[in-house]
């Protein structure tokens, strides 16, 4: 794995940005894997920015979000689908037919995960995956668990995950309890992965995540593994991790 060092969220957010820049403009028809959260905002109001003065393309590019969350409609405005819509698609060139995300609305998980991995194979894979990372470890909403979950799956949430997000709803109790995720497969299998971490509340996950063991009861883990894995973090997410590495 590499490591890009930012001073602060903003100049993570640029560099992320420039590199997320790069694959679309060495290759306009890339399949981007994108995350939700409070994380990317910067990175995509950079990309918003340089599309327009001009600097970038996106009509060419198919973009694949991680997750869902189950009984949330599209247009509902807590759901990832209005999250993209509002902080990126609306704002760029790319074809809204060539933007996936998962159904919040089927809540027949096993014909949406299956419909949701097949559209995964059928764009041929994702050229960069962007990650965000959970306070608990967690990359898209695969939770710390027992076991890996190759493909896309619904999954109970944390109540560490639920607390976390329920500053986005007006109350606890109205964040959904379930979510539809890619699997780990599907994130690992990406060429490409690009991970912005910011703060000192992340800067535990960032310590157990990449210099502990690899295991899924910290999922993020399974990227130092990857062999394309890029962590661009501030000096406040890398506060635990000294020169470890
Ligand atoms: C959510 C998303 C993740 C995201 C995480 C961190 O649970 N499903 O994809 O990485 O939150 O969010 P934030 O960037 O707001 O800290």
């Amino acid at each position: 794995m590499r490591v890009i060092r930012a001073k602060d969220y903003l100049d993570a957010s640029r560099k992320a940005a420039n590199i997320i820049s790069a694959q679309v403009i060495l290759q306009p028809d890339s399949v981007l894997g994108l995350a939700t959260g409070s994380s990317p905002i910067g990175i995509y109001q950079r990309l918003i920015s340089w599309y327009e003065k001009g600097d970038i393309d996106f009509s060419q590019a198919k973009a694949i979000n991680l997750d869902e969350y189950v009984g949330l409609s599209s247009i509902h405005n807590q759901s990832y689908a209005y999250y993209m819509r509002h902080n990126f698609f609306d704002h760029i060139n790319i074809d809204i037919r060539n933007t996936f995300i998962p159904n919040g609305l089927d809540r027949n998980a096993r014909r949406e995960c299956s419909r949701y991995d097949k559209i995964i194979h059928d764009l041929g894979g994702v050229d960069l995956q962007l990650l965000g990372l959970g306070p608990n470890g967690h990359i898209g909403f695969n939770e710390p668990n027992e076991e890996f979950v190759k493909g896309t799956h619904c999954v109970e949430l944390s109540q560490v995950t639920i607390d976390a997000n329920a500053r986005f709803f007006e109350s606890k109790d109205q964040v959904p309890s379930k979510a539809y995720t890619m699997g780990i497969m599907d994130i690992v299998r990406a060429r490409r992965v690009v991970m912005i971490v910011s703060g000192e509340k992340k800067a535990q996950a960032v310590l157990d995540s990449f210099c502990g063991p690899v295991t899924p009861k910290v999922p993020a883990s399974i990227l130092q593994l990857h062999g394309d894995f890029i962590l661009v973090a501030d000096e406040a997410a890398l506060s635990l991790v000294g020169d470890k590495l």
